[in-house]
């Protein structure tokens, strides 16, 4: 099984210290650490990447497309505005789940909307760091289930 990509967007490399009320404690590495060892024990791996940059993100998403099962997504701010990482997944065919740490719909009305939810496979979000980890889980089962990628990529 090829590996599972998880991509993390902008101001995540900031964990640990950013609004620790809201994304806890752990740092990225903490939570690089936590997929490492969940993607282990279900025989699979992982490659990890962070970028502040959209475009950069886009890169990211389409080298998953050839490189990886399945990509496992938290978009951070960019969920709410990219059309172009929107597009990127749509255009890629290997499935993603979009996670986040926090509940984005309990917050702020301008994280309501997702653009990454309508051509996302599912959605985890809520659970912290744990949320990286059922994304993980979901996304092993879609790539060794064959899952169809574009499922939910009609629009
Ligand atoms: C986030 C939620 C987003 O609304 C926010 O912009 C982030 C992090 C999360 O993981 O909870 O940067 O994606």
């Amino acid at each position: 099984m090829k590996p599972i990509h998880i991509l993390n967007g902008p101001n995540l490399n900031l964990l640990g210290t950013r609004e620790p009320q809201i994304y806890g404690h752990q740092t990225l590495a903490d939570i690089k650490a936590m997929c490492e060892a969940a993607a282990q024990a279900l025989d699979t791996s992982i490659v990890f990447e962070q970028s502040n940059h959209e475009g950069v993100l886009v890169d990211l998403i389409q080298r998953a497309g050839n490189e990886a099962s399945a990509i496992v997504l938290n978009a951070a701010a960019y969920t709410h505005t990219s059309v172009a990482i929107h597009d990127a997944i749509k255009a890629v065919s290997v499935p993603t789940v979009e996670v986040h740490l926090s509940q984005p719909a309990a917050r702020d009305a301008f994280r309501e909307k997702s653009f990454i939810a309508p051509v996302a496979a599912g959605s985890i979000s809520g659970f912290g760091a744990f949320s990286y980890v059922l994304g993980i889980e979901a996304a092993a089962r879609l790539a060794r289930s064959g899952a169809d990628a574009n499922k939910n990529k009609g629009s």
